[in-house]
């Protein structure tokens, strides 16, 4: 059974969350896309963040769109870790991304750079605001496109049809064989996040899904050793 390997957010059991250290640790532990997320500095830069707020994951204080890209880069985001921006991201890195619109206004940002950088093929965009990826969709109409549900995900394949996207990634506390096979009858794969322990990987398999969003480099290990049974 062969399963696709996302690292999320890089590796954020073993690495500080968004930052080049667990995006270099996720492809150093091979896994087949690395995951990031991302807001708008006060100045426009498109940075890596999950949270609309510096304040748990780096040593500042307040919303992300309150700072500069210069005063965010003063943040200490783990271990010494800066906040990166997208680019820094596409730079240091060389795996297939899965880029999340958190802040919505970030889609028009994402897709200029995606035109700019030649992306198309490297990036999906994924986002859990189905706005974010029709406006993606409008501007970029051949990008893949991954919609992120968690509690909603009965819906998720559904609304994933009608945005044009041929992937959803599900939490998997929500998830039941109705919705993975109401997705692949519309030929739509299912990830889902976050896959963290021998049991979550059960889970996975007993479902029959398609790939795992895990933090852990144990997980992907244990999706080479069932590939290879
Ligand atoms: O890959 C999807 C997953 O990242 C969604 O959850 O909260 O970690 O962005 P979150
Ligand atoms: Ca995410």
């Amino acid at each position: 059974m062969s399963l696709l390997t996302v690292g999320h957010r890089g590796l954020m059991g073993v690495e500080p969350e968004n930052t080049l250290r667990s995006f270099r640790r996720a492809e150093r532990e091979a896994v087949d896309v690395i995951e990031l997320d991302l807001h708008l500095s006060k100045d426009g830069a498109l940075v890596v963040m999950h949270d609309a707020d510096v304040t748990r994951t780096t040593d500042g204080g307040g919303p992300v769109s309150d700072f500069t890209l210069d005063q965010l880069r003063a943040l200490d985001a783990g271990q010494g870790e800066r906040v990166p921006t997208f680019d820094e991201v596409v730079e240091a890195t060389s795996l297939p991304l899965q880029a999340e619109i958190k802040d919505r206004d970030a889609a028009q940002v994402l897709a200029r750079r995606i035109q700019e950088l030649d992306l198309h093929q490297r990036v999906t965009v994924i986002s859990f605001h189905d706005e974010a990826l029709r406006e993606t969709r409008r501007l970029l109409p051949q990008m893949p496109l991954v919609l992120v549900a968690g509690k909603s995900s009965p819906t998720a394949p559904d609304r994933a049809r009608e945005l044009g996207a041929d992937m959803v990634s599900l939490e998997l506390r929500w998830l039941t064989p109705e919705i993975v096979e109401r997705a692949h009858s519309l030929g739509i794969r299912v990830i889902s996040w976050t896959v963290n322990t021998p049991e979550d990987l059960q889970r996975v398999t007993e479902l029959g899904l398609d790939g795992v969003v895990t933090d852990m480099p144990a997980i992907r290990r244990a999706t080479e050793k069932l590939a290879a049974s």
